[in-house]
C-alpha cells in the first residue's frame, strides 16, 4: 500500500492562479464575442532585451559546435552569472561571495524547495494577505503556520510581534500582493526578532527592480547582521521578462548557520548545494547567458525601459482608481495595484462583477489570505493598449 501525502488533502482544490484562470477560460468560451482584458497573473507582456536575445543566440551557436558545446553544468550556476550578480549586489552596497548565490529555474521553484532544509517542528511566520506559495508549500509539509495581519492601518506591512514566537519568517518587499515595501528602519526590526529568536527569514526580493524610491532596501543584506540570520530570494521573471524563460536566483550566506534539533550546528549554504546538487541539474546554459547579458549595463538599461513601461501602465491605472475615490496602495514601488472592492463587495464578487461587466481579469484578494477579502490585485504587466482600454473602461462603469 502507497501511503499519499496527507497534507495535500488540506490543501485548497486549486492553485489560486490556476482557479483564476480556470474561471475565466470558462467565461471565455461562454462569452467568445467579449474582449478580455487580463490583469490578472502577474506575467509580463514585453519581449526579452535585445542583449538578451542575442546573447542567449550566441549561446546557441556555441552548443552546435563540438569545441563549445556543454553538458550538465554546475548545480549551483556558471561563474560568469555569480560574478555578473555579485557585481549587481555590490551596487546597492551589498558585499557578496560567488558561492553564497545559486543559480535556479525561478523564485517560486526555490520558495517551495527551501522548504527542505528546515525541520518540519519549525513555526511557520507567514504574512497575510500574501503570495500563496509560501503558504501552500509549508501546507504540504505540514508544518504549523501563524499569521500576521497586513492591514491598512500598518499599510500593509506586518512588524514582529515579540508575543509571536516563530522560527521560518517570510517577507515578500515590495509585495505581491499589495505592493507595499519595507523600509530599512522596518527591516531592521524584523532582523532583530530573528536573531533574538534564532529565525530564518526567507525573503522575497523578486520585485526589487520596481523600487524606485532610493531610501527603500533592495536586499534584506542591506541591512547590518541579515547576512546571518536571512535567505534571499530573486526571480529575473518580472524585472528583466523571464516568466517563460525561467531563471532566477537564492542567496544563501556563508554566515547564516543553525542547529538540528539534536544540536548540530550546520551551515544552510552547504546544505542547499547538498539539496540541489542531488535534486537538481542545473539552468540551461542558454538561459544563463542570456541572464547575464541582464546584468550588462545595455541590458540594465533596456530592461528599465522595460520596467518603465509597466510602470507608466500602473500609473495609469492608480490616476483612474484615485479619480473614482477608490482606496489603492502600491502601483509605485511595485506592479501590483491593490484595490479596495467598491461598495463593499467581496473578492469575488468583484471578479465576476469586473468580468463580467467590464471585461477585466483581476485576482480576487482573498486569495490572498482572509485579510485580502474586500480587496483585489491589478497588474501593470498588461500592454499600454490593453491597460488603456481597461483604464476607459474603469472610468466609464466603475
Ligand atoms: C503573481 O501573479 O502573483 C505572480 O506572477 C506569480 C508568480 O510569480 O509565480
Amino acid at each position: 500500500m502507497a501511503w499519499v501525502n496527507e497534507n495535500y488533502a488540506t490543501l485548497q482544490d486549486s492553485y489560486l492562479f490556476s482557479q483564476v484562470a480556470h474561471k475565466v477560460a470558462e467565461y471565455s468560451a461562454a462569452h467568445p464575442e467579449k474582449k478580455i482584458i487580463r490583469l490578472g497573473i502577474g506575467d509580463v507582456t514585453l519581449p526579452l532585451a535585445p542583449v538578451v536575445v542575442e546573447a542567449m543566440q550566441r549561446a546557441v551557436a556555441e552548443m552546435g559546435v563540438k569545441e563549445t558545446f556543454r553538458g550538465y553544468g554546475p548545480e549551483q550556476g556558471y561563474d560568469f552569472l555569480h560574478e555578473a550578480l555579485v557585481k549587481y549586489y555590490a551596487e546597492f552596497g551589498v558585499e557578496l561571495e560567488s558561492s553564497e548565490i545559486f543559480i535556479s529555474d525561478g523564485a517560486k521553484s526555490d520558495c517551495g524547495n527551501i522548504t527542505d532544509i528546515f525541520d518540519d517542528a519549525n513555526v511557520i511566520l507567514v504574512p497575510d494577505p500574501v503570495y500563496p506559495v509560501y503558504l501552500d508549500t509549508n501546507i504540504m509539509r505540514g508544518r504549523k503556520i501563524v499569521f500576521m495581519e497586513g492591514t491598512p492601518e500598518n499599510g500593509f506591512l506586518p512588524m514582529p510581534d515579540p508575543a509571536v514566537k516563530a522560527d521560518i519568517i517570510y517577507l515578500c518587499s515590495p509585495n505581491n500582493p499589495t505592493g507595499a515595501a519595507y523600509t530599512k528602519a522596518q527591516l531592521k526590526e524584523w532582523v532583530a526578532y530573528a536573531r533574538q529568536n534564532d529565525a530564518v527569514i526567507l525573503y522575497d526580493a523578486a520585485y526589487e527592480a520596481f523600487i524606485e524610491d532610493g531610501e527603500l532596501p533592495r536586499s534584506i543584506f542591506q541591512i547590518e547582521g541579515a547576512k546571518e540570520c536571512a535567505i534571499e530570494l530573486c526571480s529575473l521573471s518580472k524585472t528583466a521578462g523571464f516568466t517563460g524563460t525561467r531563471c532566477g536566483y537564492t542567496v544563501v550566506p556563508l554566515a547564516l548557520k543553525r542547529k538540528t534539533k539534536n544540536g548540530k550546528e550546520m551551515s544552510l549554504n552547504k546544505m542547499w548545494l547538498r539539496r540541489q546538487t542531488t535534486k537538481f541539474n542545473g539552468v540551461p546554459y542558454i538561459v544563463q547567458r542570456g541572464a547575464e547579458a541582464v546584468f550588462t549595463p545595455e541590458g540594465q538599461k533596456q530592461c528599465r525601459e522595460n520596467l518603465s513601461y509597466y510602470k507608466e501602465n500602473a500609473r495609469l491605472i492608480g490616476e483612474a482608481l484615485e479619480e473614482k475615490g477608490i482606496l489603492y496602495y502600491g502601483g509605485k514601488n511595485s506592479p501590483y495595484i491593490w484595490m479596495q472592492c467598491p461598495n463593499h463587495m467581496k473578492s469575488w464578487e468583484f471578479f465576476d462583477y469586473l468580468l463580467e461587466n467590464l471585461g477585466i481579469v483581476g485576482t480576487p484578494g482573498s486569495g490572498f489570505g482572509s485579510r485580502g477579502e474586500g480587496w483585489f490585485r491589478l497588474t501593470a504587466f498588461a500592454s499600454r493598449e490593453a491597460t488603456e482600454e481597461a483604464v476607459a473602461r474603469i472610468r466609464k462603469f466603475l
